[in-house]
């Protein structure tokens, strides 16, 4: 079997590829390592191409002879792309069509999608699968135009695929120096540099999040059982809803750290309550939730604490600036 992983050098990708590895599958993947690093690949044996999932000839000369492809390569950020909307519409539209456009010539068998919780925005909580998605930004959009677009073309060219929805993941291999995403590990970062993380609006927003080990048992299935096809599935826990304000308490007592964060306006089209339901994946999945919040922070903890807090990067260009663009990201604050 042989398995083409989009994103490989980021944090979902990477974790999928040492799992593929362990079933002997061969692993082939692309990345451009703007949001992931080689240093995620350092022990894994995968073919890795420096390839942007846009440039459909590459792709296509790169995917041959695959299998299963799953797709994770994204510009993984909900906030961000409301003040820079052609980056990230762009590069996660037009990157997962051309992806899917490269399979489909190489005749893969089966594509997984990372969709993601943006799909439904605005939607009733707990989120379930088959409610009708209402993204309120244009992440949330992409994440829609994509996997709509996958389905015609399966519906055309008839592959298998499935659509997998995590929320909030955290874990060893995550970008923690990414000054526009992943909120748990921001707030590691700065307080191991024992700076005041900075809270977005007044904090009781809530969210849930997931060990990476629970949600890659949950993609394994998506891309490989034979049985699972067609689907869309929640993945992650539906136990543990936190609000942001109590995430900040438990990060700071695990490190010790009694200073008050920094409260700063909500940023644009925030979604104040998003998490799923998990029973879909528990029914078709067999999901079950075997990592806590405190035990996957602490393992977050001791991952940034071994490779040590860095300065903050600011990769993505600002495309619109005005009064309601964080001052965290103009003023580079992290
Ligand atoms: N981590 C989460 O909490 C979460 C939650 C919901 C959905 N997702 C989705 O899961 C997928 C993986 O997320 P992640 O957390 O691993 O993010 P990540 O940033 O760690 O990994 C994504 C990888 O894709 C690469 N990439 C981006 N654009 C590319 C392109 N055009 N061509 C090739 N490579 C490209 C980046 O360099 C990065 O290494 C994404 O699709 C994301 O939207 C993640």
């Amino acid at each position: 079997m042989k398995v083409f992983i989009s994103g490989i050098a980021g944090f979902l990708g990477s974790h999928l590829a040492e799992i593929c590895i362990k079933k002997k599958y061969k692993v082939v993947g692309c990345d451009t390592l703007i949001g992931g690093t080689l240093d995620n690949l350092s022990d894994l044996d995968v073919e890795f191409h420096k390839v942007d999932c846009s440039d459909l000839d590459k792709m296509t000369e790169i995917m041959r002879g695959v299998d299963v492809l799953c797709h994770a390569a994204a510009f993984a950020h909900e906030g961000l792309s409301n003040v820079s909307p052609k980056l990230v519409s762009e590069n996660n539209v037009v990157g997962s069509v051309s992806t899917f456009t490269a399979a489909i010539k190489n005749k893969v068998k089966r594509i997984v999608f990372c969709s993601s919780m943006a799909r439904y925005g605005n939607a009733p909580t707990p989120y379930v699968e088959d409610t009708k998605p209402l993204p309120m930004d244009p992440y949330g959009i992409s994440k829609v135009a994509a996997e709509d677009i996958l389905k015609i073309l399966s519906k055309t060219y008839g592959f298998e695929y499935n659509i997998a929805v995590p929320h909030n993941i955290i874990g060893p291999k995550q970008k923690y120096d990414d000054a526009f995403r992943n909120v748990a590990s921001i707030m590691i970062n700065l307080i191991l540099q024992n700076r005041r993380p900075t809270i977005y609006g007044d904090g009781n927003q809530k969210r849930c999040f997931s060990d990476i080990n629970d949600c890659i048992q949950c993609l394994e299935k998506l891309m490989f059982d034979p049985e699972v096809k067609s689907q869309i599935v929640n993945i992650g826990p539906d136990e543990e809803f936190i609000s942001i304000n109590d995430l900040y308490e438990m990060i700071s007592n695990k490190l010790k750290f009694n200073k008050e964060p920094i409260y700063d306006k909500a940023r644009p089209n925030e979604v104040y309550h998003a998490f799923c339901s998990s029973d879909k994946a528990r029914k078709i999945l067999s999901y079950e939730t075997k990592v806590h919040l405190t035990e996957s922070l602490d393992k977050m903890i001791d991952y940034i604490k071994l490779k040590g807090p860095k300065k903050f990067e600011y990769n993505y260009d600002i495309e619109v600036e005005t009064d309601i663009t964080p001052k965290t990201w103009t003023k580079k604050l992290f």
